[in-house]
């Protein structure tokens, strides 16, 4: 079994010192940076857009996972894409035409992300997954970090998981939002590949042993 991967989310890290922040998770066991791009549309907060991105990939030395929590995220993929996205996700909620979006990430070579919000059931990507890198369930409703886990997420990474097995679809199981050492392990038995962690990251006394904690799992991690 591969071990899982993990995401820490920019979001959550002190914008004065970004580029310290990300050279310490550059020299962690991190394996992606999480950027979380949000439209005061589709949600009710603005983060950032591109020309963050751009300054983001000067520093990164891990891949890029870009979370467009957008509208119309179609016209914007060829330029997050150029901006150094390696990983683009766009919301079921926001694409009509999620098949033919999905198709455009890919056409620019980066690997293709779904996300569904907490109210959406895995199901309706049964027709989608086969296509798909990356479905990533939002286990708060998006718009900021620092929100509760949302337990319902649990019995949807299992049914995501089967969906996978069944299709033989190789998408990655990402979850996002109050994910932590309290329950990073059995989202991880219930088949999360990648897991998003904001504020547990960068408002930790010790990030960089946090996120050793959340790489490297032990039956004492359920009790923190
Ligand atoms: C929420 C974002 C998340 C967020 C996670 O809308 O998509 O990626 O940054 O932050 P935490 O881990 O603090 O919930
Ligand atoms: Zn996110």
């Amino acid at each position: 079994m591969t071990k899982h991967l993990i995401a820490p989310s920019l979001l959550s890290a002190d914008f004065r010192n970004l580029a310290r922040d990300m050279e310490m998770i550059n020299n962690s066991e991190a394996d992606w940076f999480h950027v979380d791009v949000m439209d005061g549309n589709f949600v009710p907060n603005i983060s950032f857009g591109m020309f963050i991105v751009e300054f983001m990939k000067s520093v990164a030395k891990k891949p890029l996972d870009c979370h467009l929590m957008m509208v119309q995220p179609e016209r914007y993929i060829a330029e997050f894409r150029k901006a150094g996205a390696d990983v683009i996700t766009v919301h079921y909620e926001a694409c009509p035409h999620l098949h033919r979006t999905v198709q455009q990430i890919k056409q620019t070579g980066a690997r293709a992300g779904v996300a569904l919000n907490p109210h959406t059931p895995v199901e309706v990507l049964q027709d989608i997954i086969i296509d798909l890198d990356i479905v990533l369930i939002m286990s708060v409703n998006p718009g900021f970090g620092g929100q509760s886990f949302i337990e319902q997420t649990y019995n949807k990474v299992k049914r995501v998981k089967s969906m996978i097995l069944a299709t033989g679809s190789t998408a990655l199981i990402e979850v996002d939002g109050g994910v932590g050492l309290g329950n990073t392990k059995r989202l991880v038995e219930c088949g999360a590949d990648v897991l998003v962690a904001g504020n547990a990251v960068f408002k930790a006394e010790n990030p960089a042993q946090t996120i050793h904690q959340l790489k490297n799992l032990t039956d004492k991690t359920y009790l923190v």
